[in-house]
């Protein structure tokens, strides 16, 4: 009998969807150069198959030892799902598709953090070869495993075909709630509710969606991450005290996956000196390239995304330790510790809605972004259904996306989450309270570089007028770049002689 889907790739989340699509009932072929990540995924559903699923004798992972092995196992047409490092060796796996004999049919879907470009240059280069098919997948190895959220882009045909195995192995939100149905358990798959996953758009869009989803992941982290600097820094409470707030700050509007995640690291105690673990682990930040990419893209299409940005050089901050270390002792500042005036609870309060006020800035810098990045690729991204899956199986899953759907479900043509009634009304409700968390975080000088970027965006947009006049006058003088003027038709532009006479002439 042959097998449903090819996996390559078994990595943590190769395998993990390779066990995911299994206990979905599709009979998976599993390839990877190393021949033992084959052995462990096979004996890893051997395993599972045993102890949660005794009526199944059958594998349902068949291990293959090259990929003509693995192309002659799969019903034609086949589907292979690549999981394999972003970058050359997507393109390496594909060539060697081709050497062994796929089929133009055949659909070939990457699930890496793979670039946006590069997915739209592979549809064209493989075209002719196979339907090259993309499908970002966010989620880690838990969501990998039992309920990712996936955001497929490319051909529809493709789409078409995998669509059923796609809801089924998705994450899936109650659909009375709209909150996450969690079930982690191998041979019980979460069968009810509404699958977080839907066709993005054409090749390169799903991707797309995927780094502007991970721009906001490095921003809602580092929010988080500056609240609690504030809060262990500033207030001086313990890494387990600040997680006690965190776990309170996740039954409100800030309830979400990284919150959760963020507490249960803050009260985790290091199992070899028995210190909050936290203390214990290095400040240096790592990353991959997605932030840096949407930062990149914001830059490039002129959208502002500052939070996203900050993010990202947070991150570059943090490695530089040894610099940061040598001007703390060169720089003055003040004490990090906040006064002592200070009613302790009537802040904690002050900084959840700082926090809230500044994650929805956030949100609406990427939802701008997707918008501006769709209009000029021709894509029609429905901003309503990618809220929805992000509702659960990803990183970022937070209740109050529910809010965006609703919000983008009212108006699909809005122009900023800022705009929608919702949102407006919290944050002007609120807004005194993030700007009380800011100043207490500049004058007791601890960085909040996503929190109050995060106003200065809010702060932006909310002004009808902005300096832009002087800037424009400025670079009229030394470069004759000239302006528009108030008191005329817009495209009309004026250039004044600085250097010589000072008249005003019209061009
Ligand atoms: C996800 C994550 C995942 C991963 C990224 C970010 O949605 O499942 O975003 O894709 O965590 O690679 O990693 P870095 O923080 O290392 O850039």
């Amino acid at each position: 009998q042959l097998y449903d889907i090819g996996v390559i790739g078994l990595g943590v989340m190769g395998k993990n969807l390779a066990l995911n699509i299994a206990d979905n009932q599709y009979r998976v072929a599993a390839f990877d150069l190393d021949e033992l990540k084959v052995k462990e995924t096979v004996r890893q559903e051997e395993l599972e198959r045993k102890q949660y699923l005794k009526h199944l004798t059958q594998a349902r992972i068949l291990g293959c030892n090259n990929l003509s092995e693995l192309l002659s196992s799969l019903e034609k047409p086949r589907i292979l799902l690549l999981s394999v490092p972003a970058g050359a060796p997507v393109d390496g796996v594909c060539e060697s598709l081709i050497e062994a004999g796929i089929e133009s049919d055949d659909i070939v879907i990457d699930t890496g953090n793979s670039l946006w470009t590069d997915t739209v240059d592979r549809e064209l280069s493989y075209n002719q070869d196979f339907h090259f098919f993309s499908c970002a997948v966010s989620g880690g190895e838990v969501g990998a495993r039992f309920g990712p959220s996936l955001m497929p882009s490319g051909s529809l045909t493709a789409w078409n075909r995998i669509e059923p195995i796609w809801q089924a192995i998705a994450a899936k939100v109650d659909t009375k709630t709209g909150l996450p149905i969690e079930r982690f358990e191998p041979g019980n798959p979460v069968t009810e509710g509404e699958p977080c996953t839907t066709y993005i758009g054409p090749a390169g869009s799903g991707h797309y969606v995927k780094m502007v989803h991970n721009g906001i992941e490095y921003a809602d982290m580092q929010l988080i991450c500056e609240a609690y600097h504030l809060l262990s820094q500033g207030l001086g409470l313990s890494a387990s005290e600040v997680g006690d707030v965190f776990e309170r700050w996740n039954k409100g509007s800030l309830n979400s996956y990284l919150m959760e995640i963020s507490a249960d690291v803050l009260k985790q105690a290091d199992p070899l000196t028995a210190a909050p673990l936290v203390e214990m682990i290095l400040d240096k930040a790592g990353q991959k390239g997605t932030g840096l990419w949407t930062a990149v893209s914001s830059l490039q299409i002129g959208c502002p995304a500052p939070t996203i940005a900050e993010a990202v050089y947070a991150r570059a901050v943090s490695t530089q330790k040894t610099q940061r270390q040598q001007l703390s002792k060169l720089l003055a500042g003040p004490s990090p510790s906040l006064s002592n005036e200070l009613d302790k609870q009537a802040f904690i309060d002050q900084l959840e809605h700082a926090l809230y006020c500044a994650k929805v800035s956030c949100y609406a810098q990427g939802f701008q972004l997707m918008a501006m990045q769709a209009k000029e690729m021709g894509w029609q991204l429905d901003f309503a259904e990618i809220a929805k899956i992000w509702r659960a199986g990803c990183i970022i899953r937070a209740t109050f996306l529910q809010s965006i759907t609703q919000a983008y479900q009212q108006d699909s043509e809005l122009e900023n989450l800022l705009m929608a009634d919702v949102f407006a009304k919290q944050l002007s409700a609120k807004q005194d309270d993030w700007r009380i968390a800011v100043s207490q975080a500049v004058m007791s000088g601890v960085p909040v570089p996503c929190i109050s970027s995060a106003l200065a965006y809010y702060d932006s947009y909310r002004s009808s007028v902005l300096p832009a006049n002087l800037l424009q006058g400025q670079r009229d003088y030394f470069g004759a770049h000239t302006f528009e003027r108030t008191d005329k038709p817009a495209g009309e532009k004026y250039h004044l002689n600085w250097s010589s006479d000072r008249k005003l002439n019209k061009l």
